[in-house]
């Protein structure tokens, strides 16, 4: 039977002193309840209920593919579970529970759990790690025989519980009906007046259940996010995961502690990521590009062989070998088709720079439509908002912008047509034609001399 995941949201995360809720917290542009959901995705688990209670509606938004319910009260992780019981209603398969705040669970390790649970034909399989300092974890306590008998919680731990070092992860797999049976009977008196979860376990062994554990090959699978500090150190690992993957595939990084990329990115060979820089959301890069110095890039595909220095790329595509920056910000539906260039102090947003066009210095391109083989000198600008509407700027191909050219939109540049330097261009420009507006030069001969004389009078 299909297994279904309940991930535990609910908490506040009183210790991140933040307005936002803890899992909501992002670590390489992702929030931490999406890391763990896309564990449990990638363990092949498909139907996920998430518990929500603090900041319901922000937590159920970060998880539009997973189904939500809310805790009320925080009456502890027993209670949380409870809340998905309405959701399970006649659901007797597996059921795994994570916590939304361990990040650094790895899909594979629940598979095993799943599928140890399942070769048990056991009532709960528990993850446990071996944890240098256990303070804080609930401990595991085994019989003479080696079996589970219980959980114990840090706050509850008497006499030599305390010197227990196999820790409960927060992590199970449980046989459905067995869990919501066991819930109904757990109770709140403990040390944290809370409903434990952990409370099960016991219940299932005295009734003579199996209850099985398999331990983290990896313990650090199973820190969590209590504080910013843990956040912090949970960022490092996932960066490093996700680095080596790509070094490993092929990317070379100079400094990879100095370079941020989400888990949904994908590099080609011979890439080169430079230091101070982020890639996140579904970016794409390909061959041989070479990316940064302190260059942040989001949801943009880069071609290969592209070059791209010191910039910001935001929702746009880079064509094969284009050229990018030095300080280059280009926004939202920004298209450089294959071997174009943006250079230097160049803003673009929602246009296309055509085939090998090049915007090399001080510019603003917005909504502008460039053929290829066009150069917009240096200091153009599209006047491409009158104040109530935006307008299009259209540029054909093999037309040559001289430099400080404003672009008053709506306007089209025919096919090998110019404007003049310092033209204020408001009406269309034929092909092969020169569009140039500016006033008559005049020159005024010997007056630098005449100055001269005026003022040595003085
Ligand atoms: C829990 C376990 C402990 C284990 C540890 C591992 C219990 C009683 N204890 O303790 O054995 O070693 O995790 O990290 O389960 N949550 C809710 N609603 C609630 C309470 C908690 O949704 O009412 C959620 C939290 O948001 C969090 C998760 O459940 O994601 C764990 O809760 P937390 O309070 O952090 O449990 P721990 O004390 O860490
Ligand atoms: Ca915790």
């Amino acid at each position: 039977m299909q297994a279904v995941a309940i991930v535990l949201a609910a908490g506040e995360g009183t210790r991140m002193r933040s307005s936002l809720p803890k899992v909501a917290h992002e670590v390489l542009g992702v929030p931490l309840v999406r890391w763990v959901v896309d564990a449990v995705r990638g363990a092949g688990i498909e139907r996920v209920v998430t518990v929500v209670g603090h900041g319901g509606d922000e937590v159920s938004a970060l998880v539009p593919d997973t189904e939500t319910v809310v805790q009320n009260a925080r009456l502890g992780t027993g209670d949380a579970v409870r809340a998905a019981a309405g959701a399970l209603e006649g659901f007797d398969g597996p059921v795994v529970v994570v916590a939304g705040d361990v990040p650094l669970v790895r899909p594979e390790t629940l598979a095993a759990l799943l599928g140890s649970w399942r070769s048990a034909e056991a009532a709960c399989t528990l993850l446990t790690a071996f944890i240098p300092d256990p303070t804080g974890y609930g401990r595991i306590v085994r019989d003479d025989a080696g079996s589970v008998t219980g959980i114990v919680e840090q706050k509850d731990l008497t006499g030599a519980q305390a010197a227990i070092a196999e820790c409960n992860v927060g992590i199970y797999c449980f046989d459905a009906r067995s869990l919501f049976e066991s819930l109904a009977h757990i109770t709140p008196a403990n040390a944290q007046g809370e409903y434990y979860l952990t409370d099960v376990v016991a219940l299932l062994h005295g009734q003579g259940s199996r209850v099985t554990a398999v331990a983290l090959d990896d313990a650090g699978e199973s820190h969590g996010v209590n504080t910013r500090v843990q956040l912090a150190a949970v960022g490092r690992i996932l960066q490093r995961r996700v680095n080596e993957r790509h070094m490993l595939a092929g990317v070379t990084m100079t400094d990879p502690d100095l370079v941020w990329i989400g888990p949904s990115v994908t590099i080609g060979r011979d890439t080169i990521i430079e230091p101070m820089t982020t890639l996140t959301g579904d970016t794409h890069i390909g061959d041989g590009a070479h990316v940064g110095p302190g260059t942040r890039v989001s949801d943009s595909t880069i071609g290969a062989g592209a070059t791209v220095d010191q910039s910001v790329l935001r929702g746009v595509r880079i064509g094969e070998g284009a050229c990018v920056g030095p300080n280059a910000f280009l926004r939202p539906g920004t298209v450089l088709e294959a071997g174009s260039r943006v250079g230097s102090f160049v803003e673009v947003k929602n246009s296309t720079i055509g085939e090998g066009s090049k915007v090399p210095h001080l510019s603003y391109m917005g909504d502008a439509t460039i053929g290829s083989g066009v150069n917009v000198g240096a200091g153009s600008i599209t006047c491409n908002y009158d104040g109530r509407k935006k307008h299009r700027t259209v540029i054909r191909d093999g037309a040559f912008i001289g430099s400080d050219t404003m672009l008053i939109a709506p306007v089209e540049i025919g096919e090998g047509a110019a404007t003049g330097a310092g033209s204020a261009i408001a009406k269309d420009v034929p092909a092969g034609a020169l569009g140039i507006e500016r006033t008559q030069q005049r020159n005024v001969e010997g007056w630098a001399e005449r100055r001269k004389a005026a003022r040595d009078d003085e």
